[in-house]
């Protein structure tokens, strides 16, 4: 299970990077992506971020990491305003440069919560936020 979130992570900020890559080489291949990406941010990440959120970060706050919960909060409303202004954008450039930005934000919160947050965690709420995320 450990080792199933860990992959899911490294997935993640391997398609991060990607994305990033892809936009600094072309605005049109960038833009060809966006359908992929906000379907990920619709449904894995939304439910990735809705459980931390009801079930993860109360503990953690619980545990004394109020200010690591409060960064992570912050992120994750970017992350939700970002896909909102991918989900109306129009023409490749604007596209290309939320594809960009929403890719960056998600790179930086994965590592900011490898780093501050999921090493807090137990096995339970390891398996449990995995659930959460792949159904
Ligand atoms: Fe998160």
């Amino acid at each position: 299970m450990l080792a199933d979130l860990f992959q899911e992570e490294d997935a993640a900020r391997h398609m991060a990077r990607q994305l990033m890559s892809i936009a600094n080489r072309s605005r049109e291949a960038a833009a060809k992506e966006r359908p992929a990406l906000l379907e990920f941010l619709q449904g894995p990440m939304e439910r990735h971020m809705q459980y931390e959120e009801r079930s993860l970060f109360p503990k953690l706050e619980d545990r004394g990491l109020g200010p690591e919960v409060d960064v992570a909060k912050k992120h994750h409303i970017a992350i939700r305003e970002l896909r909102e202004a991918l989900e109306k954008a129009a023409g490749d450039e604007e596209v290309a440069q939320l594809v960009f930005d929403v890719a960056r934000l998600m790179l930086h919160h994965t590592n900011f919560e490898g780093d501050y947050i999921y090493p807090e965690l137990d096995a339970d709420d390891w398996r449990e936020l995995l659930e959460e995320t792949i159904h």
